[in-house]
C-alpha cells in the first residue's frame, strides 16, 4: 500500500504490479519479506525462446519454474553474480506462459534462481534445522570461520550445530532438551576448557532467560535463535544476550509466525534490533521456510 503499487496478474508463487508512474531499478530495493526474487517484468511470452528474446543481452539467465506447490529455481547452481551484475530471469507458469524480468544482484540478495538454493540436507543431519542455516548462508552471503563463536537458542537437537562445527565454527547450544549424538561427539564439558584447532560445542542445558555471562565466556560473535517462541520473547533474550556478550555483530533468528500477518510487525522488530545496535536488517522467508522467517541483523 506505502508503495502505491496496484495488484496485477497473479498466480501462487508469482505476483506482478503496476505503478502509476514508471519501475525503475530503485523499485527493486524495497525490502520485501516474502518474496525471494523481485524483478522487473518484461511481460508474458508464449515460448521460452520468445521470453529469451525478450531479455535481450544480458549475460546471466536464472530459470524457475512453479513445481511441488513451490516457486523452483532449475538447473544447477550458477556462478556468484558480482555486485550490480544484471540478471535475467525466465519463469515457467505453464506450457506456454513464460514470464521475463530483470534484477541486479545486490548485498543480502539471493545469488540462486528464484532464491531457491536447491540445497539438499545429508541423512545425517539430526533436523531440517540443517536446512534453514545452509539456505539463510548462501542467500545472505554470510561468512562463518572459526574465528567465530556462535550462541544459539533452542538448538536441539541439532541440525544449525552441525551445520556450523561442519563448517569449523564453535558453538554454545542453549537448550533443555537432547542433542543429537552426532553433535555431542564435538561437546566440552566447560565452556573455559576449549580444544585448540577444532571446532567444539558447550551444551547450555537450560532455558535461554537462566543463561547467564559466565556461561557465554569472552569472543560470542553470532546470536542464533531457532526456538519454538514468539517473536517478541526471542528478541527479547536477543536483546539480553547482546548486552552480556558485546562482542556479538551479527544476529540470525528464524522467527516462527502463527498467522502469517505478524509479518506487520516488521518495523517494531526492526527497531528492536536497531535498539540493540544493529545497522542492517532483512527479514525474509526462505525457499525452506514454512510459516517462518529469517530476520538478520548486522552490526
Ligand atoms: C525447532 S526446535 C530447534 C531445532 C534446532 N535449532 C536444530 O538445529 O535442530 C525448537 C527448540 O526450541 C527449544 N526451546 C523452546 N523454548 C526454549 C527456551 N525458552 N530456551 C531454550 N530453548 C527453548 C525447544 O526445546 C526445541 O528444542
Amino acid at each position: 500500500m506505502q508503495l502505491r503499487w496496484r495488484p496485477g496478474y497473479q498466480r501462487r508463487g508469482f505476483v506482478t504490479f503496476k505503478a502509476d508512474g514508471r519501475f525503475t531499478w530503485d523499485s527493486l530495493e524495497v525490502g520485501l519479506a516474502c518474496a525471494r526474487r523481485l524483478c522487473l517484468s518484461l511481460g508474458k511470452s508464449s515460448s521460452r525462446e520468445e521470453a529469451l528474446r525478450r531479455l535481450g543481452d544480458v549475460a546471466v539467465i536464472h530459470e524457475a519454474k512453479f513445481h511441488d506447490r513451490k516457486m523452483q529455481g532449475i538447473a544447477a547452481r550458477h556462478a556468484k553474480p558480482e555486485i550490480g551484475q544484471s540478471i535475467g530471469t525466465i519463469v515457467e507458469l505453464g506450457p506456454e506462459e513464460f514470464w521475463a524480468g530483470l534484477h541486479r544482484h545486490a548485498p543480502f540478495l539471493s545469488p540462486d534462481p528464484a532464491g531457491d538454493g536447491g540445497i539438499v540436507m545429508p541423512e545425517r543431519s539430526p533436523s531440517r534445522a540443517w536446512l534453514k542455516l545452509e539456505e539463510a548462508a548462501r542467500f545472505f552471503d554470510l561468512n562463518f570461520t572459526p574465528r567465530d563463536i556462535i550462541v544459539e537458542l533452542g538448538c536441539a537437537p541439532g541440525g544449525v550445530a552441525l551445520a556450523l562445527l561442519d563448517r569449523g565454527v564453535p558453538v554454545i547450544g542453549v537448550d533443555p532438551a537432547m542433542m543429537a549424538a552426532v553433535v555431542m561427539e564435538s561437546s566440552i564439558a566447560a565452556r573455559d576448557v576449549v580444544p585448540g584447532g577444532k571446532a567444539w560445542f558447550y551444551h547450555c542445558r537450560k532455558p535461554a532467560a537462566l543463561v547467564s555471562k559466565r556461561d557465554l565466556g569472552q569472543g560470542v560473535t553470532w546470536f542464533m535463535s531457532d526456538m519454538n517462541q514468539s517473536p517478541e520473547v526471542v528478541l527479547k533474550e536477543c536483546a539480553r544476550f547482546c548486552r552480556m556478550a558485546p562482542s556479538i555483530r551479527g544476529v540470525l533468528i528464524t522467527l516462527k509466525l502463527t498467522d502469517p500477518m505478524q509479518v506487520a510487525a516488521k518495523a517494531e522488530w526492526f527497531s528492536a534490533l536497531t535498539k540493540a545496535g544493529f545497522k542492517t536488517f532483512r527479514l525474509q522467508q526462505l525457499a525452506v521456510h514454512h510459516r517462518e522467517f529469517a530476520l538478520l541483523g548486522m552490526r
